[in-house]
């Protein structure tokens, strides 16, 4: 009896988070596995779970037999500055407990290290230089988290290669039948197993917490999905594998990416969270003059809808008519990149005030991509015989207009990385200081996929190799983010979810935006490329039958909703000409801030945030609605006291809906205060947005207070 309490207090060490919310226990059971529990507020977040690894041609794996050899516990409170964000200063305090393991057989050691914030926890594992652990291969990873019941969990299937999913909400007990039933429904989706699914999970457990599931500064390492034992409810890591099945070749001293847990018993907070940026390594830019916030247009949605083409021809020249040359290819008539509607939309650019216009389809190569799957169908520096880059470039600039360059890569890692010198210093050369970077189709190298470890090392490459010439980057279809942006800060967007651009493919869920908050921008900023104000994509393409489900409130709030350093307004210049009463909020709206106030929020149904725009003084406030109308009640609070501000607010007409009557918005102008309350209305799939500037006796004349 005596004995094992002795052995116990040995190998059990608690941690507590600055604020006490957030306690961890780690332990090791009897045959040396370790083990942790996680609690908030004394609620059970992750019951005991087993941490470790399956190591290929390794009997002794990483899995028990270990027994404590140091515990350290610090402390660390730090304030730094994003070059880009929701807030000016981030806060980065946690306690940490640094535990190092003897495996007693093998003679290794490892290390988990496990930050405690009191909005949640990082761990991850360290494998220090040693003899008897050099080179080794992750046949998997064993990261249990037990949850606490039978929750509910906002999830997309496992997948090695995609994540553009609609999310479904449901119980952990119904994920298996659901995931069923949601892929035989569409054949294109893919789970690795029949109750496998992505991070970041977003949970709501049954007595009220929110927690989240996700990882931090995935670097030289596979993404992590996990695999629910639904007996159980424990979830486990299942990372990606590379072509021939492996996980991760590592070598000491080397890390893993953090694992997260973020939680609160206010939804809020988790949109708030700062944890996963925090567990980044600081920049490793030093000079960020060159990296900026950017509000842009595009020649994209014309051919994401299907009115225009990306490529120039409907022939295959290199394989029909046995030639590289364009000029000699039949033109289909429709190829939207060509230089009078380029400079049609820098026009309205410079017009109305935008930093950049982005242009896909302007080199060759998409016909040879559509017709076969050569891994070389792209070059970065060849354009269409009818888009001039030079004329182009300096058209832009005399309107004071960035061109953004466009590098569909068709998933060619390999070709991308011959090519990526020759295209980035091209784009230098014609004044390009941003590229929207695109992995459509199976990875090439075949076999490879998107979130293998081999893959995210070529995405990781891209960025820094980007960042040496000055570069930002919004990459496409790459890996979701996990805090990278901290420690390279030129990489200003990805997608890495579903965007706008399925509401031009059939159309997503009209919850879909109060649930990417939670779920896909806990890495980072995502290119959601919002903005559509024709809901009805047959009067742009008559072919195309699909349906935006959103109010034009609602993608006038997603400005605000969803953060990033980097918005598109996506819909065509003349769908703007026709509500540019509406159009002006997003020609208003900043795209940097100074602080950020989640004002009210419930993932699946809806969004409430204000923030105030970096160095201006200005606030903007945008509310995303689910399926249910709602009245959303704000206070001002956020505003400074005795100031008086002009709002002016963009809000869903009474008899608005996203399906029947999208288009039916109303706009007013009312003096607020700090004191002042809004109750608005919210319809199916709608919201409002509010710009607020502070106003002098003159320009409130006339108007009422709210
Ligand atoms: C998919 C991307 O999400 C989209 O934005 C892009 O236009 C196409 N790929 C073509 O590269
Ligand atoms: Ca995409």
């Amino acid at each position: 009896m005596l004995l094992v309490a002795i052995v116990d207090i040995a190998v059990s060490q608690e941690v507590h988070s600055p604020g006490d919310k957030v306690r961890l226990r780690f332990s090791l059971e009897a045959d040396g596995t370790p083990v942790y529990q996680l609690s908030f507020k004394g609620k059970d977040v992750i019951r005991p779970s087993k941490l470790g690894f399956y190591l290929k041609n390794d009997k002794n794996s990483l899995l028990n037999d270990f027994t404590v050899v140091d515990t350290k516990t610090t402390s660390f409170d730090e304030t730094w500055t994003p070059v880009w964000g929701e807030v000016n200063k981030i806060r980065n305090k946690y306690n940490e407990l640094a535990v190092t393991l003897n495996q007693k057989e093998s003679a290794r050691q490892i290390l988990i290290r496990f930050r405690l914030f009191d909005d949640g926890l990082g761990f991850r594992y360290e494998f220090p230089s040693q003899k008897n652990l050099a080179y080794f291969v992750i046949k998997e990873e064993r990261t249990q988290f037990a949850m606490p019941g039978d929750i509910t969990a906002f999830w997309i299937p496992g997948d090695y290669d995609t994540q553009e999913y609609d999310y479904t909400k449901s119980k952990l007990s119904e994920i298996r039948p659901l995931m069923a039933k949601s892929i035989t429904a569409n054949l294109s989706q893919t789970s690795f197993s029949p109750t496998g699914v992505q991070t970041s999970l977003m949970l709501k457990s049954n007595d009220g917490l929110y927690i989240n599931l996700h990882e931090a500064a995935v670097i030289n390492y596979p993404v992590m999905h996990l695999n629910l034992d639904d007996k159980n409810m424990v979830f486990e890591s299942w990372l990606t594998p590379d072509a021939i099945g492996d996980k991760g070749y590592m070598q000491a001293p080397c890390t893993t990416p953090w694992r997260t847990v973020i939680i609160s018993d206010d939804a809020r907070d988790i949109l708030a969270s700062k944890m996963t940026y925090n567990l980044n390594e600081p920049s490793k830019i030093s000079d960020v003059s060159w990296i900026k916030p950017t509000k842009y247009i595009g020649v994209w949605w014309e051919m994401i809808t299907g009115k225009s083409t990306w490529a120039y021809t409907d022939e295959y020249p290199t394989v029909q008519l046995g030639i590289t040359d364009y000029a000699k290819a039949k033109p289909n008539g429709r190829h939207g990149a060509n230089n009078a509607n380029v400079k049609k939309y820098i026009d309205f650019a410079a017009l109305h005030g935008f930093d950049s216009v982005l242009v896909e389809g302007w080199n060759i190569g998409w016909e040879d991509w559509f017709g076969n799957s050569k891994d070389y169908v792209f070059d970065f520096v060849t354009p269409y015989p009818d888009f001039n880059v030079k004329e182009l470039h300096a058209y832009a600039a005399s309107k004071g207009v960035k061109l953004i360059m466009h590098h569909e890569t068709s998933a060619s890692t390999r070709n991308y990385e011959r090519w990526i010198d020759t295209a980035y210093k091209f784009m230098k050369a014609n004044g390009y200081d941003a590229v929207k970077s695109g992995y459509v189709g199976p990875i090439l190298p075949r076999g490879e996929n998107h979130y293998s470890q081999w893959t995210v090392n070529h995405y990781q490459y891209a960025i820094e190799k980007a960042a040496k010439y000055h570069i930002m980057v919004n990459a496409h279809e790459a890996a979701r983010p996990t805090g990278i942006g901290r420690t390279w800060p030129n990489l200003i967007g990805n997608e890495a979810a579903r965007g706008t651009e399925y509401q031009a493919f059939g159309g997503s869920k009209s919850n879909h935006v109060t649930v990417l908050p939670f779920t896909r921008l806990i890495g980072g900023p995502m290119d959601y490329t919002p903005g559509i104000f024709e809901m009805d994509i047959s009067k742009i393409n008559p072919g195309n039958k699909s349906h935006v489900n959103s109010t034009l409130a609602n993608q006038l709030a997603l400005y605000v909703t969803m953060y990033s350093p980097l918005q598109m307004a996506a819909d065509l210049p003349e769908n703007y000409n026709r509500f540019l009463d509406a159009f002006q909020f997003i020609k208003d709206v900043a795209v940097d801030w100074d602080d950020s106030k989640y004002l009210e929020a419930e993932p699946g149904d809806y969004i409430t945030v204000a923030r105030k725009a970096k160095g201006t003084g200005k606030w903007f406030v945008g509310n995303v609605n689910g399926e249910t109308p709602r009245i959303s009640n704000i206070g001002f609070d956020f505003l400074e006291p005795g100031k008086t501000y002009v709002a002016t607010i963009y809000a869903d007409a009474k008899n608005a809906h996203y399906k029947t009557n999208p288009q039916a918005y109303t706009i007013r102008k009312v003096i607020v205060n700090n004191k002042s309350k809004l109750a608005q209305l919210s319809a199916p799939g709608g919201g409002y947005a509010i710009s607020i500037v502070e106003a002098d006796k003159a320009q409130t004349k006339g108007l009422k207070k709210l």
